[in-house]
């Protein structure tokens, strides 16, 4: 999709952190945002930013933890705001914990926000873009899809299923117009919940600014990308390496610091 002017795009997690720069990139573009997230005040904010720069946008408050209610929100947005081209799943939490202490609604909620959500919003928006034979899907993942964290493991299972999920689909569109990409982002900085946790990452793996996942997701639906990962160095390699061993990929990881700093943020 290389056009994107006057496209419409709904986003969510559109009110702060990584999604607050995905809102401006957008903009920049000329894409009227649907804006979804629970905080109705932080809406209003971004929608007064995409009113600066001279950018049209709605907000939809809503709390992507109620499924059933996903496809009254549809509707909603059909109704008031018209055709969604883009759908951009970028909300997520997080919740360190060692593993038996998450409590069931913990689980059932990192599931449901990282993973089901997005199915959802998915399933209920591709007939629309299959339709018209043009439209694109963003899944927001990370590289904590790639190789489990410990202490944030639930996380990364969504994490994994958004981009297995992704890969699946991807195959299925072929052909129809209508493509889907995941992002890959490593640690954030400036802004998000790991520049929120108040850490430092470990020093050889670092991090990227949150424009460089804005700057991907664009690139993503203009080139039509199967996947963009966001890192300060290059992490294919290990990544591949890990796949033969991941033993000895626990090891790098551990060597690295990430478990070290991942223990520090359990709450
Ligand atoms: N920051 C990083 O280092 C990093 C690294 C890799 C991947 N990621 C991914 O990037 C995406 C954005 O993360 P971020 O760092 O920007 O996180 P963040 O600052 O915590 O923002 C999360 C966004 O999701 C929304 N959200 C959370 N729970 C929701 C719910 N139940 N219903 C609706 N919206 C909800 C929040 O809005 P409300 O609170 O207003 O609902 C907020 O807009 C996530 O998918 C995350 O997994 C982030």
């Amino acid at each position: 999709m290389n056009n994107l002017m006057g496209k419409s795009a709904l986003l969510t997690g559109a009110s702060r952190g990584i999604g607050s720069f995905i809102v401006k990139s957008l903009a920049k573009e000329g894409i009227k945002i649907v804006c979804v997230a629970r905080s109705e005040d932080k809406l209003k904010e971004v929608q007064k930013k995409v009113e600066e720069l001279g950018g049209n946008s709605q907000i939809f408050p809503f709390d992507l933890n109620n499924i059933s209610l996903i496809p009254d929100l549809i509707a909603r947005i059909k109704a008031e705001s018209g055709v969604v081209d883009i759908l951009i799943n970028n909300a997520g939490i997080e919740m360190y914990r060692k593993y038996g202490d998450y409590s069931a609604q913990e689980l059932n909620s990192i599931l449901a926000v990282n993973l089901h959500a997005p199915m959802e919003l998915t399933r209920l928006l591709l007939p629309g873009m299959l339709d018209r034979g043009s439209g694109h899907v963003i899944n927001v993942a990370s590289l904590a899809g790639c190789k489990g964290v410990a202490y944030n493991a639930i996380y990364s299972a969504t994490k994994a299923g958004m981009i297995m999920w992704s890969d699946g689909l991807r195959q299925e569109l072929r052909g129809t117009g209508v493509g889907i990409s995941t992002i890959k982002p490593g640690y954030i900085s400036e802004a998000g919940m790991f520049h929120n946790s108040g850490q430092d990452a470990p020093k050889l793996l670092g991090t990227s600014p949150p424009q460089a996942v804005a700057d991907a997701v664009i690139r993503a639906i203009k080139g039509n990308k199967a996947e963009i990962i966001v890192n300060k160095g290059p992490i294919k390699p290990l990544l591949a390496l890990n796949v033969f061993t991941p033993v000895f990929g626990d090891s790098v990881v551990r060597w690295f610091g990430v478990q070290e700093l991942s223990a520090k943020r359990v709450e």
